[in-house]
């Protein structure tokens, strides 16, 4: 069976990043760079790399910066270009023409209200979500999004990344309650945001990934306020289960929760391992700092 494809994907961005102040006191949080590109560049790519046509912004007061960011770097490029240097750092940081739509968010009403914020633009059609600050390191060629893009190719309706973690973190994220699994795919029974402590339905929480039915657009139209006061998407997925199909997939990479300063410091430090041009220095100087000699950690 084929589905309608998913071409739009929407950045809620317009979060303050108070946990990291004062670096976000003039910079929005989702330019912070893990090694040397943006989170935000990390998420556009993982949506590129799944088919992503037209990436959606949602920004608010303060975030210029990122419309900037994704816009042709004149200065930067003439120049390196004059002194013949390598321009490969910039790739993939220009959003082709049209395809990047910027739209604010006036007031912190909650993750539902500012995707709400873009429904005009989502139209009638599947659309993805991606939450920056989640950063999420697939294998090459196989980021999250891709792999429930593969997951919509065979189910349809909606999907969200489902991600287990220690049961007493539940409280600090939308938790789902599962049904049968079958590989990486589980049936979503219920889904709660930011359960009390103790009653969540499971460990399965939702790392900030999803695909959606425009439907859910009509239904955050008239929500009430959920958890914390705020307008919820996970409220307005939970309504939906039962006359869409809903799956979560369980994503075959590494999650960084770089919305926290130690997954944001973890984040950096796993990639810059893995970089050629980095990781034996940044290895032995861990390990340095530890007191562990590399030739003790090689034995
Ligand atoms: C949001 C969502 C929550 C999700 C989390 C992932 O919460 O509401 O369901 O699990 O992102 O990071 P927030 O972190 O904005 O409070």
């Amino acid at each position: 069976m084929s589905y309608r494809p998913i071409r739009k994907a929407v950045f809620p961005v317009a979060g303050l990043g108070t946990r990291f102040l004062p670096a976000t006191k003039s910079v929005p949080k989702e330019l912070l760079p893990v090694v040397d590109r943006p989170l935000i560049q990390y998420a556009v790519d993982e949506a590129r790399e799944a088919g992503i046509e037209q990436m959606i912004f949602v920004t608010g007061r303060g975030k210029g910066a990122i419309e900037d960011y994704f816009d042709m770097a004149y200065e930067a490029e003439a120049t390196q270009r004059e002194r013949g240097k390598d321009l490969s750092a910039l790739e993939g940081t220009r959003l082709s023409p049209g395809n990047a739509v910027f739209l604010r968010q006036q007031e912190p009403l909650g993750l539902g209200h500012a995707i709400w914020c873009a429904r005009d633009i989502v139209g009638d059609e599947p659309f993805a979500i991606l939450l920056p600050d989640e950063f999420m390191k697939g294998a090459p060629g196989r980021g999250c999004l891709k792999q429930m893009v593969e997951a919509y190719d065979k189910v349809g309706g909606n999907l969200v990344c489902a991600l287990e973690v220690p049961m007493a973190d539940t409280p600090s994220y939308g938790v789902i309650d599962p049904g049968a699994r079958d590989g990486a795919l589980t049936e979503v029974k219920g889904l709660v945001e930011k359960p009390a402590p103790g009653t969540a339905p499971s460990n399965l929480i939702l790392p900030g990934r999803y695909i959606l039915q425009p439907e859910v657009m009509k239904i955050l139209e008239t929500q009430e306020k959920g958890a914390g006061g705020e307008i919820q998407l996970t409220d307005a997925m939970a309504s939906m289960i039962g006359s869409q199909p809903f799956h979560g997939v369980t994503f075959d990479g590494r999650r960084f929760d770089c919305g926290s300063k130690a997954g944001y410091i973890e984040a950096n430090l796993a990639l810059a391992l893995d970089r050629e041009d980095l990781g034996d220095h940044i290895r032995e100087f861990a390990l340095a700092e530890l007191g562990v000699s590399g030739i003790a950690a090689a034995a």
